[in-house]
């Protein structure tokens, strides 16, 4: 009986398998209900006495060997089968899903390769700004009235410290550490105090555009707005209507034909086929002193535009809040303007 365990014993060290079949049919085999190790455990009274000891020891160990033996052969069969995937390098990946572009930043990016290729450089400049650069140096000195043209949040309670109103700051910071031919946009958020609606929101984007040179005049001015129209909207119809802004002058607003062909055009453009999208003037020669360029030797001019407006009428969306609430189903719609 003994020798009968030390064969099983010899069988099982010997035992190997290449498929999980084979390892299952001696899983059974040996550990199974009608195994050989239930057999030989039933066999355990029939042992004589001296030999019970040395059987049971016996059978232990082949009971445990078995047991290793299946559990090894496992491991190794799965090991084999997931080595056998990473080699298989025919086989088609797993898909990763695509994500889309923000349509501020697809609108944003367009504006500037338009300006880019006619020689705008970018800069940049804080968010949070002191007075000075938001709106002393721009000619809104203190208790200006304009000033309320932006309302303007304040950062606790010290009213030289505010989130920047427009991105006009930066062409401050900018022109106060450059020398003329100045060429440069700056992009970026702006915030004011305003309700949140449909039309407008507390937070939005700008991109605000820069020229200081010797004899830059409105000409030049309306010729570059008409390349950027052109370059976004497809239209060179354009009209500039007299306005104000405290750093500029003389200041006009940009309309461009936007047409009147179907009812959505009426209730854009309040039934007149104009559209308003950016203001823009002559750089008020007060702005360039504060910032240090000679407003005898140099002129410029400056423009700025609201990319949300923008993108409401490229993208003909109907709610500024949509561009906030990072609802998938909106934004996976926007594909880049080519
Ligand atoms: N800074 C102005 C605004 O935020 C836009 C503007 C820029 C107008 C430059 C004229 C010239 O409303």
């Amino acid at each position: 009986m003994i020798d009968n365990i030390k064969v099983h014993l010899k069988e099982v060290a010997a035992f190997s398998a290449i498929t999980a079949e084979e390892v299952e049919q001696f899983r059974i085999g040996y550990l199974g209900k009608k195994g050989h190790i239930t057999k030989l455990f039933a066999e355990f009274r029939n042992v004589p006495n001296e030999q019970k000891k040395e059987y049971g020891q016996l059978l232990n160990q082949l009971k445990a060997q078995a047991l290793a033996k299946v559990n090894a052969l496992q491991i190794e069969l799965r090991g084999s089968q997931s080595q056998s995937i990473i080699e298989d390098i025919s086989r088609p990946g797993q898909p990763i899903p695509l994500g889309a572009r923000h349509p501020i930043s697809i609108v944003r990016e367009r504006v500037i390769d338009v300006f880019s290729s006619i020689g705008f450089g970018l800069s940049s400049g804080p968010e949070v700004e002191d007075d000075w650069h938001n709106f002393t140096a721009l000619n809104l000195p203190e208790h200006h009235p304009a000033r309320d043209m932006q309302d303007t949040f304040f950062v606790q309670t010290d009213p030289d410290i505010m989130l920047r109103t427009h991105t006009s700051s930066v062409q401050v910071r900018h022109m106060e550490s450059n020398e003329p031919p100045i060429r440069i946009l700056s992009a970026g958020r702006v915030f004011r105090n305003e309700a949140i609606s449909a039309r407008s929101h507390c937070v939005f984007h700008q991109v605000e555009g820069l020229y200081i040179d010797k004899d830059v005049s409105f000409a030049d001015l309306k010729q570059t707005l008409l390349y950027f129209t052109k370059g976004i909207f497809g239209t060179s119809e354009i009209r500039l209507r007299p306005s104000y802004f405290p750093f500029t002058e003389p200041s006009a607003e940009v309309d461009i034909y936007w047409g009147l062909e179907n009812e959505v055009d009426y209730r854009i453009t309040k039934g007149t086929g104009w559209l308003e999208i950016m203001g823009c003037g002559m750089v008020d020669p007060n702005v360039l002193t504060n910032c240090g360029i000679n407003a005898d030797v140099y002129s410029g001019f400056a423009f700025g535009m609201g990319l949300e407006r923008m993108a409401m009428l490229l993208y003909q969306i109907e709610d500024i809040r949509m561009f906030y609430d990072n609802d998938v189903r909106f934004l996976k719609q926007f594909i880049p303007m080519s």
